[in-house]
């Protein structure tokens, strides 16, 4: 079996390790890739999404994995050209991944099909949002299209609203784009991932993400500073009042609106004190939940993302170990504002009971690495419990240095229930 995952950082290094780890044994590619993933993976000679499909049947590739978002709606979409090109793919066609790709699209998806969800507004100009928020604060101000995580604001107050419009609207700072305006929900908040094969769904195990900077959960948004995933992260009722009122509704939608869907659907929950209700829709596995929830995953993934693409949803090939995983980001110096590359990282030798995914690291002529971007490093560890989990992760985190690391002490320690 060949299989050519597209994406190039921790997450897609999680799903590699994964699928090289089942027993089906597949042959491994990625595109882009990184060093680090090239360790087990085979780079491709493509340089784009064109060349990729041409590379692919050139090589007989039997299933592409969708790791990263954005190919899903370059161009013709990743899955569209795999689907005319007689290519497996386990990621969903562009007009699917719309989920994600506009915020406004999941919003009138959720309305339509009565899937619990913030109110909102959808404006044009920055005062047409000013009118929308109303002067109610807390407001939550979202730019429709994708940008990197940062298009999302939680402001407490109307000089930060004033700002985050300004950013979109005067200084176009993501592009062209609407904004919206929407209610403050409350409550923790838990990312929930299934794997949907058309009407069928298998939902892995629930994680939750560290957002904010630093320790406490303070300082600014980033792209996750750490994860914990276990069956255990949400009890029983609450996870069937999940399926029952988020995820089968949102099946129900998909094949109401004729959205076909094979691949990874991300649920980014609120579980407010009226019940949980959608944040987001994202069209892949979460980076990094995906680095806490793979080593939880057992069976044959490569096998299973291939009956998925194909159309059979093969249950009977994963389970999930009970027990909980926790991750541990490694971050450069200045992130998120900025991301500073070329700092030395010490040896990467780790303990056996802990693993270490890298999101931005280069391998050089000595076989050193040094950082390569704002997230670097994602250290994992399993335990019975979410604290002895944590312990884990963090002495073996304790173990790596490089110049500006920058990391949470707090992550699986730190809980929002
Ligand atoms: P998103 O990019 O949509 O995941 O939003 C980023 C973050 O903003 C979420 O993880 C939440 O912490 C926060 N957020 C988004 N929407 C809301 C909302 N309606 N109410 C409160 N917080 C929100
Ligand atoms: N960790 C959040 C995301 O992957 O979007």
């Amino acid at each position: 079996m060949k299989i050519l995952v597209v994406g190039k950082g921790g997450r897609e290094h999680a799903l590699v390790s994964t699928l090289a780890e089942s027993p089906a044994k597949p042959e491994l590619f990625c595109f882009p890739g990184s060093d680090a993933i090239f360790e087990i993976a085979k780079p491709t000679s493509a340089t784009d999404l064109e060349s990729l499909i041409a590379w692919m049947l050139a090589h007989s590739i039997d299933l592409c994995v969708a790791g990263e978002e954005s190919y899903l709606i370059k161009g013709e979409g990743l899955a569209n050209l795999c689907a005319q090109n007689g290519i497996p793919c386990w990621g969903p066609p562009k007009e699917s991944a719309q989920l994600e790709a506009s915020k406004e699209f999941a919003k009138n998806f959720l309305l339509r099909h009565g899937i619990p969800t913030a109110r909102a507004i959808a404006t044009e100009t920055l005062e047409a949002a000013m009118l929308a928020i109303d002067g109610q604060y807390p407001t939550v101000l979202k730019y429709d299209g994708l940008a990197a995580g940062k298009g999302v604001a939680v402001c407490p107050d109307e000089e930060s609203a004033s700002a985050f419009l300004d950013e979109v609207f005067t200084r176009r700072r993501f592009g062209p784009g609407r904004v919206l305006v929407e209610e403050c929900l409350t409550g923790p908040e838990v990312s929930i991932f299934a794997a949907i094969v058309d009407d069928q769904y298998l939902v892995f195990a629930p994680a939750r993400d560290y957002k904010r900077a630093l320790d406490g959960d303070l300082g600014p948004n980033t792209g996750g500073m750490g994860a914990v995933a276990s069956r255990s992260l949400i009890p029983p009722d609450v996870m069937a009042s999940i399926e029952k009122d988020i995820v089968q509704p949102t099946l129900a939608g998909l094949r109401n609106d004729g959205l076909p869907y094979r691949g990874f659907l991300y649920f980014g929950l609120m579980l407010t004190p009226t019940g949980p209700q959608v944040i987001e829709y994202n069209c892949r596995f979460g980076d990094p939940e995906c680095q806490a929830v793979m080593p939880l995953v057992q069976g044959d993934l490569a096998s299973f993302c291939l009956a998925g693409a194909t159309g059979s949803l093969r249950r009977d090939l994963l389970s999930f170990h009970d027990g909980w995983s926790v991750c541990v980001v490694l971050a450069s110096a200045g992130y998120p504002e900025s991301s500073r590359a070329g700092d030395l990282i010490s040896d990467l030798t780790l303990p056996e009971n802990a693993r270490i995914y890298h999101s931005g690291t280069r391998k050089m002529s000595d076989h050193s690495w040094e950082t390569h971007g704002g997230r670097v490093l994602a250290v994992v560890a399993q335990a019975d419990t979410r604290e002895a989990a944590a312990c884990r992760a963090h002495a073996a985190a304790d173990l790596i240095r490089f110049d500006g690391l920058q990391r949470r002490h707090d992550i699986g320690i730190l809980n929002f229930d």
